[in-house]
């Protein structure tokens, strides 16, 4: 019965830069779609198919789970798990391109829905003040009058546009006004922000190389065309951009900790990059996602600080220092730009959920918001070090991990090469988490390194129980 039913689905391909699950995810859909499998079939067990296919069982899982959660897939308990027997024509025939081998691009889920151990991208998420949280929400419910339930303000909720700005110019040294603030549903809706109401398409824009995925993926998408710059330990290679690209629209840079290596952008590379910007009449979009989590000395003051031109847009979120689920970022736009921005955002923007930003306005106004990051500051460095120490201990003598002064992940290079992405996707199907820094870059070929997040290692034994797993993997 299994037999038939995999005789069914296309093979995998053990080379291909997709990983398993989402190739079984592709394969089931498209064997419904054009009829190889039909509505009421019973599908085999995660476990039966696992051993089948020589995948882990979470590997199959996932793919179920996001069947399941698009209605493609029944579970139906002891009886096991059925195509949906309810399926439309129109859904039914919808069959998705399986990416070929040579797809250039991040193919890894960066966000899953759980909490997998190494997981990047997660602030420490049991030390999330939650009972303070539920008592702040329950008071903001009590209090919502009947015209609270009316459309939100498109921009934002006023107090915490103002919120916002006393928090940066206390915390990053940014000087603004609540006008130039915009409430955004996450960086990537930021951004789209920023695409609508300053470049067009054919534009060119600097991205970080290696660097945070979805941005190259969204420019992409809005027909802009990417520009690689290399990065080295001062952070973005700003000559690099200047010789090869001079006349780009925009640059978009992580210059706290850059994203993935973690190094900061030097103040000759910040000078450098506003120069050119002012020069050019370019924009320069500052990535600003974990700022606050410096462990050496202070963090420093946002690029944003120094910029005497106005040619620096502010990007910010919630999703580091609160936690993602939250769905709130803020974009900060030059004093010039505002009613550029204001039309943009009433054509772009539902407003986002007056509730949640007003509890992030009483979390801020409060003072709980700074105490929370001061904690965090101080449990990450613990925690970054606990991580170190352990997987230090175990892998050692297979992986150096890099010396940084900020960010929420660890960078291990591998000593002996091989394969970073083979090895993230063999620890990705066996219940941990990883990255590849391969899959982190654009044009140049870097050193093979593993990304893994520390954020919610609780200990050095943890990390090591970890580490010893990974071992087992190389
Ligand atoms: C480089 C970078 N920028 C921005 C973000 C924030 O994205 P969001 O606001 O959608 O959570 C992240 C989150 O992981 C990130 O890694």
């Amino acid at each position: 019965m299994i037999r038939t039913q995999i005789d069914t689905l296309s093979p995998l391909d053990p080379v291909s830069r997709e990983p398993f699950y989402r190739q079984v995810y592709v394969r089931f859909r498209n064997a419904i779609a054009d009829g190889r499998l039909a509505p009421g079939d019973r599908v085999p067990s995660a476990r039966a198919l696992a051993t089948e296919l020589g995948l882990s069982r979470g590997t199959i899982e996932t793919a179920y789970s996001i069947l399941i959660a698009e209605g493609y897939f029944q579970p139906r308990g002891q009886a096991g798990t059925f195509v949906a027997s309810g399926l439309k024509p129109p859904v039914f025939s919808r069959a998705v391109p399986e990416v070929p081998s040579a797809y250039a691009g991040c193919t890894v889920n960066m966000r899953p829905a759980s909490i997998m151990p190494l997981q990047m991208g997660l602030p420490a998420l049991d030390a999330f003040p939650r009972r303070l949280w539920t008592r702040l929400a329950a008071r903001c419910v009590r209090a919502a009058q009947t015209s609270d339930l009316v459309y939100p303000a498109t921009h934002g909720l006023a107090a915490l546009r103002g919120a916002i700005a006393t928090y940066l110019q206390l915390a990053r040294g940014i000087e603004c006004s609540p006008s130039q603030i915009f409430i955004t549903s996450g960086y990537r809706n930021t951004l789209e922000l920023i695409v609508h109401a300053l470049l067009k398409p054919g534009d060119h824009v600097w991205v970080e190389d290696p660097g945070f995925p979805p941005t190259q993926l969204l420019l992409q998408h809005t027909n802009i065309s990417v520009s690689p710059v290399p990065v080295d330990e001062e952070g973005m290679m700003v000559s690099h951009g200047i010789a090869t690209a001079s006349r780009a629209r925009a640059a978009i840079v992580t210059p706290a900790h850059q994203s993935p290596l973690c190094m900061s952008l030097s103040l000759p590379r910040r000078l450098s990059l506003l120069e050119w910007a002012s020069k050019n009449k370019a924009w320069i979009v500052e990535d600003d996602y974990d700022g606050e989590y410096r462990y050496v000395g202070r963090p420093l003051p946002a690029l944003k600080s120094l910029d005497r031109h106005g040619r620096v847009l502010y990007a910010g979120t919630f999703s580091k220092v609160l936690f993602p689920g939250i769905r709130l970022a803020y974009l900060v736009v030059p004093e010039a730009e505002i009613e550029r921005f204001e039309r943009v955002s009433q054509v772009f923007s539902g407003g986002g959920p007056q509730l949640t930003q007003a509890i992030v306005t009483d979390f801020l106004i409060e003072g709980h918001f700074s105490r929370h990051i001061q904690r965090m500051r101080k449990l990450y460095g613990e925690r970054r070090q606990a991580a170190a120490t352990g997987l230090e201990h175990i892998l050692g003598a297979h992986m150096r991990i890099e010396p940084q002064p900020g960010g929420m992940h660890l960078v291990l290079r591998m000593r002996r090469g091989g394969s970073d992405r083979s090895l993230a996707e063999r620890i990705r199907s066996h219940g941990m988490y990883a990255q590849a820094l391969s899959d982190w870059s654009i044009g140049k070929q870097v050193e093979p390194a593993l990304l893994l997040g520390f954020t919610n290692i609780d200990s050095e034994i943890t990390a090591e129980k970890l580490g010893r797993r990974i071992l087992k993997l190389m």
